[in-house]
């Protein structure tokens, strides 16, 4: 054996930014969960940052020098996962015409990041729970038992807890996960970073010679007032779009996205056809509140040819139903309280709006 540890250069902590009290009080947990060697769970919803904290937990710890190492455990095949994780002998199975490592030999002593854990087979979550309560293994064929010295992270955008009760997820397993949890909080939650992080990326992008744009009147506003489904990564993307677009220039309210634009005023009302086809079931659950909800602070104004009303209420309604499948996670039961409707009205709902791919089939 080597006296000397191969080491890996140690990457460059990544910047989690934010001035919100949520991400401040993140940084110092980071900081101290960091200094161990204990199982983190990290949950947040998509975009939120969930693998910039599991680096970042890597790069912060005596671990930095040796390898980080990723699974996305939602993204491998079920029957090649095994071997992905704990590698394999040289005629494990048909194919397998090599040993190979798997990630747990790979991250050695460094950091193990078993993303979207929430995806991994029940048979593999038995082999998972046993490694993590005897800290070895061995690779598929093998008989030579392995140490898992690997510091583990693991991550899910979807409510576990949920899960368990649904039987889709090993409660034992959980809890072995659950060591250390740490929730990060959807951009939502913590307005005052939108901005910061928003102008941090065109700074970002700026350097990196896309150019630059300046937020006209009222896109601030916007930005506070949408509810980002898709989080830090949603605004990125965004602000990547604006500087490709209207680089050099002012983005103006009328740029953004539509959906951005109905967060603080009405969609822009569309004139009434000839003959179009009046009333019908134009008397839906709680529209009411909905109009008062997204029509402030902006009055709408009834342009003087007339409007469909009733075109004009669906597309309220389809957008803030969708908004609310995906800041659910697509679980109906869970859009349907965001909009105060019952489960059965929601169902309709989005059987109407053909929004049926967008609702998790199990929910239905
Ligand atoms: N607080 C933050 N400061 C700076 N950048 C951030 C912050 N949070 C997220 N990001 C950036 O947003 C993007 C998405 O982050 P990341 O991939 O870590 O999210 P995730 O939670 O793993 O998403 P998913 O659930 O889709 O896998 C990355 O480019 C990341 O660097
Ligand atoms: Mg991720």
């Amino acid at each position: 054996m080597s006296t000397t540890l191969p080491l890996e250069t140690p990457v460059e902590a990544p910047q989690l930014l934010g001035n919100s009290e949520s991400m401040v009080a993140l940084r110092a947990l980071l900081r101290r969960v960091a200094a161990t060697d204990s199982t983190v769970l990290v949950q947040g919803e998509s975009g939120t940052g969930k693998e910039l904290v599991a680096r970042l937990l890597h790069a912060w710890s005596s671990r930095a020098a040796r390898p980080f190492v990723a699974v996305n455990c939602g993204a491998i095949p079920g029957e090649l996962m095994e071997s992905e994780l704990f590698g394999h002998e040289r005629g494990a199975f048909t194919g397998a015409q090599a040993a190979r490592k798997g990630r747990f030999e790979l991250a050695g002593r460094g950091t193990l990041f078993l993303d979207e854990v929430a995806e991994m087979s029940p048979p593999l979550q038995v082999k998972l729970l046993r490694v993590l309560q005897e800290r070895c293994f061995e690779r598929v064929g093998g008989s030579e038992t392995l140490p898992a010295a690997a510091r583990i992270v693991a991550a899910t955008h979807r409510d576990l807890e949920q899960l368990i009760d649904l039987g889709r997820f090993r409660e034992d397993l959980y809890y072995r996960l659950h060591v250390v949890p740490i929730r990060i909080p959807a951009l939502r939650e913590r307005g005052e970073d939108i901005l910061l992080l928003a102008e941090h990326a065109l700074r970002e992008l700026e350097a990196s010679g896309l150019g630059h744009v300046r937020l006209g009147d009222g896109v601030q506003q916007a930005l506070l007032a949408y509810h980002w489904p898709g989080n830090v990564r949603e605004l990125h993307n965004l602000m990547e779009r604006l500087v490709i677009l209207h680089g050099g220039g002012t983005v103006q309210l009328r740029d953004l996205p539509q959906k951005m634009q109905g967060a603080q005023a009405l969609p822009p009302v569309q004139p009434l056809e000839t003959g179009a086809e009046e009333g019908g079931d134009a008397a839906n659950d709680g529209l009411q509140d909905l109009m008062q909800l997204v029509s402030e602070p902006d009055e709408p104004v009834l342009p003087a040819q007339g409007i469909d009303l009733r075109a004009y209420l669906e597309r309220i309604e389809r957008s803030l139903i969708e908004q609310a499948l995906a800041a659910s996670h697509h679980v109906i039961a869970h859009a349907a309280a965001r909009l105060g409707l019952r489960r059965t009205t929601l169902v309709e709902k989005i059987r109407k709006y053909n929004l049926r791919e967008h609702a998790e089939a199990a929910g239905e």
